[in-house]
């Protein structure tokens, strides 16, 4: 029977060497693995004199156990020495100052932040939101607005055309947002799809209509795209009173002040009848425009009571129902109400002019929570 010391002694260096958790396994199958040493020895208890067990076997059986518990320890060390060794080559120095994360470092355009203040205003009165298309036909942009075949007023737009197409007729970028109107009366008046068989929704309708606007036009008012918001509501008795309180209050809440004072001046629009312009009352006499005070009036939109025409074009009767609109300049009140002197700076892409005018992504502008604070 073979001294069991230095197979003893070359096993535990060999555990203590073992530097990866590979190595260490080659020496428990060296071992202990089915032809390792120590199972050889073990083999061997079968064929010996019960007295030559009885003092043999305890010896192999605790050089077994020795070597087993020695493994595993020397495993469970190669394993804490790997992990120490992750955890230092993943280190975070916590007291290094934060960089702004992507979503803090970008800034929202105002008029974008200008078209979210105004539909929080006008969804709390109630009014819903709609959009159209950018490329109109002649028709929803002209002819079912009551522009005449030729009529002068068509001019007036500077409209960007399209080619005419295989039809003869030519596309057009919508020159104002009035279009829209006709697409939610034809909508509001359509039959009812299979999909869900309940009646038309009819009037009354309360909408109020963002989007881009395009003309042939460009200095330091105007640019070739711009934006505009459309207002439209259609009922039975809608009158110029309800019109008059409607844009009173949008006004107020959204220049953020406690009064103001409309003058309603008349004017023309095909698309409505009487048609007025209205002028707010603002203060010139310092570096910015005020509004809601002083003794000057600025321009702000164009309005009226829609004309029975566009009302019939649009597929409903103007004997049963009547409404007023309204259409106004979104970059024109944001320059106003956050003192932006030049509009052809707002679609210029310079990271400077947006880094100073833009808005934080998260102030999203509610009533609660104070429109622009
Ligand atoms: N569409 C007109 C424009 O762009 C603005 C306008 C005036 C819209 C009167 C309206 C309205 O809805 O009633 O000049």
């Amino acid at each position: 029977m073979t001294d069991l010391a230095p197979m003893s002694a070359s096993l535990k260096k060999a555990i203590a060497d073992a530097d990866t958790q590979a190595a260490l396994e080659a020496v428990r199958v060296s071992a202990l693995g089915k032809k390792g040493s120590i199972s050889a020895l073990l083999a061997t208890l079968g064929q010996m004199s019960p007295e030559e067990r009885k003092e043999k076997g305890p010896a192999i059986n605790g050089l077994k156990n020795e070597i087993t518990v020695l493994i595993e320890a020397r495993r469970a060390e190669l394993e804490a020495y790997a992990l120490e060794k992750r955890l230092a080559a993943e280190k975070v120095d916590i007291t290094l100052p934060l960089r702004p994360a992507p979503a803090a470092a970008g800034r929202i355009h105002p008029v974008s932040q200008v078209i979210d203040e105004i539909t929080a205003i006008f969804s709390d009165m109630g009014f819903a939101i709609a959009e159209g298309p950018d490329i109109e036909t002649d028709y929803y942009n002209f002819t079912a607005l009551n522009f005449p075949e030729g009529h002068p007023a068509r001019e007036m737009h500077d409209t960007f055309f399209f080619s005419p197409g295989a039809d003869g007729t030519r596309k057009l970028l919508r020159t104002h947002t009035s279009p829209v109107q006709i697409r939610v009366m034809q909508k509001t008046n359509e039959p009812p799809s299979a999909a869900y068989l309940t009646a038309p929704i009819d009037p009354p309708i309360r909408v109020v209509m963002p989007g881009r606007t395009y003309r042939n036009d460009s200095d330091q008012t105007h640019t070739p795209m711009f934006h505009q918001v459309e207002g439209l509501v259609i009922d039975k008795s809608s009158h110029i009173g309800q019109l008059r309180w409607v844009l009173e209050e949008f006004l107020k809440a959204f220049f953020e002040v406690e009064s103001v004072k409309l003058r309603f001046r008349p004017s023309f629009f095909p698309f409505t009848e009487p048609s007025m312009e209205v002028d707010v009352q603002c203060d010139r006499s310092g570096n910015e425009v005020k509004i809601g005070q002083g003794s000057d009036w600025l321009e702000i939109l164009g309005c009226g009571m829609v004309h029975p025409n566009v009302i019939r074009n649009a597929g409903l009767d103007p004997d049963v129902y009547q409404g007023f609109a309204w259409g106004m300049g979104i970059d024109r009140i944001a320059m106003l109400k956050y003192g932006m002197p030049d509009l052809r700076a707002f679609f210029d892409a310079d990271k400077r002019w947006i880094d100073h005018y833009g808005f934080r992504p998260f102030d999203l502008p509610t009533l609660f929570g104070g429109l622009s604070s």
